[in-house]
């Protein structure tokens, strides 16, 4: 279970709308944990909400662009204020895109970067300030196996997710002195609704993917270990296929 002094604190879930992020902030709002979510589409966000509150949990939504870098900060420092400090921080928005790098538009490259990793970083700084105070904190960063390995055809989704790897080990090792603990998490494919947005374009066989419940209960496990144990690195792929 999730320490007992978690549970009265509020976790912020980027990606919450829909996918996998959709699915971690049910699960932790089942578990007791007030969830605040972000994500940009509001009538997806107001049915999470009303689904987490139907079952007994409590959520609140921001609709939000996180690829909005001028105003991002702000509007995270507000979100904070108001609703923090965050004891658990999900860093999970993220967007598919597939390409050949020689045929990757400059503008499509930095959308990927600017979502996959610079809100990463902003979403981080955010909440960093209210879990060094508390010395306590809990940030988990959705990473991919793409953060690890290379995949022709995904050269911007790579570049920007083992960036976030290398911001989340020197996170880990910055802020362990601090109370907080980081993990880096890099699911194998996963079924969910990333694979039909317009900038993915890949037919694989979804049915052997990893589902997101599963996805989400063992990232949540993973976060359930008390407070001197942490796992820092969680690999986590469909045991029938590699990608
Ligand atoms: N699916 C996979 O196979 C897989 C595998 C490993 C890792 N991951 C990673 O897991 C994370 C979640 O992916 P998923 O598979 O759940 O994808 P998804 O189903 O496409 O969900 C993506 C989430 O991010 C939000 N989002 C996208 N663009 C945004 C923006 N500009 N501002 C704010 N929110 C935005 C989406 O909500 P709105 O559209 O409402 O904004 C949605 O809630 C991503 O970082 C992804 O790279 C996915």
């Amino acid at each position: 279970m999730i320490e007992n002094s978690s549970l009265a604190r509020p976790a912020l879930v980027t990606g919450a709308s829909r996918g996998i992020g959709r699915a971690v902030a049910m699960q932790l709002a089942a578990l007791g944990v007030p969830v605040v979510a972000i994500a940009r589409d509001k009538a997806q966000l107001a049915e999470v909400v009303t689904e987490i509150e139907q079952s007994g949990g409590k959520a609140v939504a921001y609709a939000i662009d996180l690829t909005d870098l001028a105003t991002l900060p702000e509007r995270l420092d507000e979100i904070v204020e108001a609703r923090g400090p965050f004891q658990i921080t999900i860093v999970n928005a993220g967007m598919g895109y597939t390409a050949d790098i020689a045929d990757t538009p400059l503008q499509d490259w930095q959308t990927v970067l600017d979502l996959n990793l610079t809100a990463a970083f902003a979403c981080i700084k955010a909440v960093l300030p209210g879990m060094r105070e508390r010395r306590s904190g809990q940030i988990a960063t959705v990473i991919s196996i793409a953060g690890k390995q290379a995949f022709p055809g995904w050269g911007a989704y790579c570049a920007s997710k083992f960036g976030l790897l290398g911001l989340s080990k020197a996170l880990a090792q910055e802020e362990s002195k601090h109370g907080i603990r980081v993990t880096a998490f890099c699911p194998g494919a996963v079924n969910s609704t990333l694979w039909d947005t317009p900038t993915v374009q890949a037919d694989f066989d979804r049915t052997q993917m990893l589902d997101v419940e599963t996805v989400a209960s063992a990232l949540i496990q993973t976060l359930s270990l008390p407070p001197n144990a942490v796992v820092d690195e969680l690999v986590l792929m469909p045991s029938g296929g590699t990608f």
